[in-house]
This record gives C-alpha cells, structure tokens and sequence, in this order.
C-alpha cells in the first residue's frame, strides 16, 4: 500500500513538475525585438525620436505648448511582464506628466487599466510616481510614491507584472505596489481584456504640480523624456500552448517571495505618500472599497 502510495506521487509529482515546465515555456515566451519593432507612435510623432543609447534602442518623447506624444505597443497582451527604462525631464518640469501604463480597448465602463505617471516638479523639487489600477471599469485606487533617487539623473527601470493572481509594479527591481486578485471576494481584477501598453508625455498644469498651483515654465519647452530597452514578456497563444488567460490562478508559481514581500513593506516604511486605502476624508467603515480590507 504504501510503495502503491509512493509511486503514484512519484507519477503525479512528475505530472505537476511537467504541467509547470510547460506553463513557465508558455508564460515565458520573450520577444527577440526592441523598442524600434514593438511600439508605434500615435501622436506628436513629429517631436519624437528614436535613436541608439548605446546598444539600447531608445525613443525621446517631447512636449512643447503645442502638443505632447505618445506611443503604443503593436501588440495587446494578455498577462505579460514589461520593463522599460524611463529617464525623467531635468530641471524645470512643472506641469508635465510622463507615463508608462497598459490599457484594454472596448467599452471604457468596464476597461482594465494599469497606470504609472510621473508628476513633474519645480527644478530640486521631487516627482511623485501616481499610480492607478481599473478593473472592469472600477479605477479609482491612486497610490503615489516618492522615489528614493533621481529619476532625472539616469535612467530607472519600471515594470509591471500581471499575472492571473497578482499585478504589481516595480522600481528597479523592487516591488512599490501589489494588486491582488481577489475575485472571489467579489472585487474585479483584469482576466480577459488584453491591454496595450503606451508610454505619453503630455501637459497637466492644472492639476500635476502642487496640486496644480505651480504652472508650466513654456519658455523651457522643449520637453523630453528618454525610454529604452523596452522588454515585453508575455503570453503568446501559438500551437500546443494555451491562451495564457486559460492557466489557473492558484498556481504557486505566482505567489509573492521573501524579496518581493519585504521590498513591499520597505516601501510602506520609506515611499508611499498617498494610499487611497487610507483615505479616511474619501471613505468611511462602510464606502472604504472592499480590497483595502483584504490585502
Ligand atoms: C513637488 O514638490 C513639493 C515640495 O517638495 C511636494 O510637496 C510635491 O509633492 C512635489 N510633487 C508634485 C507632483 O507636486
Ligand atoms: C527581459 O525580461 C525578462 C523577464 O524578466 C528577462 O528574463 C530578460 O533577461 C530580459 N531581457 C533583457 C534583454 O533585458
Ligand atoms: C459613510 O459615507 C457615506 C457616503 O459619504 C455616508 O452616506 C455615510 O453616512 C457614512 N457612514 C458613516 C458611518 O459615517
């Protein structure tokens, strides 16, 4: 009985072990192109540029009173990990707003959204990375963080990880925010509307800087923002693997480490400036959104 026993673990740990090997090959289906192939520019293309930093492929977006830019991705995915490293205007960037964040189409009552946006600051004065999060049309979930480096002086790199049981996003590595899916409880989480990502700059003044007290400084115009070694992981339905969206969300392989654990609470002690969850002015015991007592 119990050789029987150890044998068909045996079978099923194998089973499992193949079942992973065969989920991690499908989540990890990497793309060979940059930022030249996998984006497109759908405004102000006219100020923009692409150029090479180095063996990195990199785009400058602009911004003059005029017009800002903006590009996207050519392809929409469905859970995917992207990195891409943001060099931030220098000196003077009131007003401005640089974003990096991914977006369903169709009908905006029920989109999926992931947001990060850079909020300009007076010259010495320090961004705020806001960050949003929409599910099925439900946004509203604003955490802003103060970074603990310059975001002008070089380039950072930013991510984010969506994955069928957590989005979160990262600074360099380190983990700022996690959204659990927490369907079951009956809160949204983006399952099945695959997003683009787009990178903008653009204009904000009445409410980026200061709480918009502080305009933008035109005569400094142009202003550029530097993006390169844009780097998309994601899920690809192609033969013999299943449509990413399809794999079970319990999978262990997408619990939170030890690192990414820690680096969250280090960034609650260090970074976080704005939690919505905290709120107390919006939300009372009975309005507060569900999630905020669950994570
Ligand atoms: C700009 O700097 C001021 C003063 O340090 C700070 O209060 C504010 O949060 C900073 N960021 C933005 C976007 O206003
Ligand atoms: C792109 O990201 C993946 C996943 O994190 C990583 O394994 C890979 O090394 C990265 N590629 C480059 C060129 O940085
Ligand atoms: C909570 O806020 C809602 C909406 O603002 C209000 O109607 C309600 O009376 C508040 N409840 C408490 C316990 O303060």
């Amino acid at each position: 009985m119990a050789r029987l026993l150890a044998a068909s673990s045996t079978k099923l740990c194998s089973l499992l072990l193949l079942a992973i090997t065969l989920f991690l090959a499908a989540m990890v289906n990497q793309s060979e192109a940059g930022i030249f192939d996998e984006i497109e520019l759908i405004w102000g293309a006219s100020r923009t540029f692409f150029f090479m930093d180095g063996d990195s492929e990199a785009l400058a977006l602009s911004l003059d009173q005029n017009q800002g830019s903006c590009f996207r991705s050519r392809e929409k995915y469905l859970y995917v990990q992207i990195d891409v490293e943001i060099k931030l205007i220098d000196g003077d960037s009131a007003g401005t707003v640089c974003t990096i964040y991914t977006i369903s189409e169709g009908p905006w009552e029920i989109h999926d959204e992931i947001d990060l946006e850079f909020l300009g600051n007076t010259t010495g004065e320090p961004y705020t990375l806001h960050t949003n999060i929409f599910a099925n049309g439900v946004g509203g979930r604003e955490q802003q963080f103060r970074l603990w480096f310059d975001p002008t002086a070089d380039y950072h790199t930013y991510s984010i990880v969506w994955n069928p049981k957590h989005i979160l996003i990262l600074v360099d590595g380190k983990a700022i925010r996690d959204f659990k899916n927490n369907e079951d409880q009956g809160v949204g989480f983006p399952t099945w509307q695959a997003m683009r990502t787009f990178g903008s700059l653009w204009s904000a003044e009445d409410w980026a800087t200061q709480g918009g007290r502080v305009k933008t400084d035109w005569t400094q115009a142009p202003f550029v923002s530097y993006y390169r070694n844009y780097n998309v992981t994601w899920c690809r339905p192609s033969p013999g693997v299943a449509w990413c969206g399809d794999e079970h969300k319990d999978s262990t392989h997408f619990d939170l480490d030890q690192k990414t654990l820690s680096d969250l609470q280090w960034v609650r002690d260090n970074s976080i400036i704005y939690d919505y969850c905290h709120d107390n002015v919006r939300f009372n015991a009975t309005t507060i959104p569900k999630e905020c007592t669950l994570q």
